[in-house]
């Protein structure tokens, strides 16, 4: 059989990606009364970090401590990673001691042949291309306050970056209505965007995308590696805000999202990330058991 990977949240069925949540609201549940569970005892997690990360970070390796099992943090800096070894190699070489590998990087084609050349499951854990794990707390998290998502109407304000992408998926395998308004130049991939079809719309402003919406959603303006691009960017995405005036478009039940980290003032204030339609710390929380759920699904031993 050939490895499973976690890449996309497109690898994964409507089903499938349901029942991890399940599970992750399962997981959840026994953390918080204290009761053990540790299908992956003796397992080990390679986690390599070619950028920043708190959550993502601490969340994988709490979670592999909790199932029984263990993580390994590799950063470019202390490894050959960052000497030009190949990735290929790199590949052969880690997975041939380990039982998952998570990546976080650059450029998704870095995931991609990672994935190729390993024999343990590879995990996204961001690209620049998508970021598969945050919509795994995402929908937990909507889940948990609301039930289905389906048939919802989400609203993504801001960048048409790796969140946004992956929203697009979400949207496919977990059948909502996305409403998107970036700014013309910073507009998702067109051919990612068609594959939403009719489930997936494009607006001018910020307060037609939230219009009559469940759930908003945003992240920050410059990602990891446009750090250069700040400035500009500050200037192209100021009508792009969540604010006041934005969530007051939303259904008065709306909820808000964002993956953080967050820069108050900028791609949203910080009332509304305070508010009580504000669910940041429960999403923030649930990349631990999201992602509990994920590894337990690709990395148990089969009986
Ligand atoms: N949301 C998220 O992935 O956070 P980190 O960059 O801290 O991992
Ligand atoms: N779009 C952001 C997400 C951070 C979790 C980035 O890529 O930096």
């Amino acid at each position: 059989m050939s490895t499973r990977h976690f890449l996309s949240l497109l690898d994964f069925t409507s089903d499938e990606l349901r029942a991890l949540i399940a599970q992750a609201i399962d997981v959840k549940k026994k953390l918080q009364q204290g009761i053990s569970h540790t299908p992956l005892s003796g397992k080990l997690l390679a986690m390599i970090f070619e950028k920043s990360s708190t959550r993502t970070r601490v969340s994988f390796e709490a979670g592999m401590y909790q199932l029984g099992g263990q993580a390994m943090f590799l950063s470019p800096r202390d490894s050959h990673l960052g000497r030009g070894e190949p990735i290929e190699d790199s590949a052969r070489v880690i997975s041939s001691m380990v039982d998952g590998i998570l990546i976080r990087t650059f450029g998704h084609d870095r995931i991609e042949t990672l994935a190729q050349n390993s024999r343990v499951p590879v995990i996204n854990g961001l690209s620049d291309w998508l970021h598969p794990c945050q919509l795994l707390a995402d929908m937990q998290t909507w889940f948990e306050h609301r039930g289905d998502i389906a048939g919802a109407s989400v609203a993504w304000i801001g960048d048409g970056n790796n969140m946004c992408h992956s929203y697009i998926n979400a949207a496919i395998r977990f059948d909502f209505k996305l409403q998107i308004a970036c700014p013309a130049e910073h507009q998702p991939d067109p051919a990612l965007l068609a594959s939403g079809g009719d489930r997936v719309a494009l607006h001018q402003t910020a307060v037609d995308a939230a219009r009559q919406a469940d759930l908003v959603v945003t992240d920050v303006w410059a990602s990891m590696g446009q750090e250069e691009e700040q400035g500009q960017r500050l200037e192209t995405f100021a009508s792009y805000q969540v604010n006041r005036e934005v969530m007051a478009q939303a259904n008065s039940d709306a909820l808000f999202m964002h993956c953080l980290p967050a820069h108050r003032g900028e791609e949203v204030t910080t009332e509304v990330l305070d508010s009580s339609q504000s669910v940041i710390w429960q999403e923030a929380e649930n990349r631990l058991h999201a992602q509990k759920a994920l590894l337990e699904a690709l990395l148990k031993p089969t009986a």
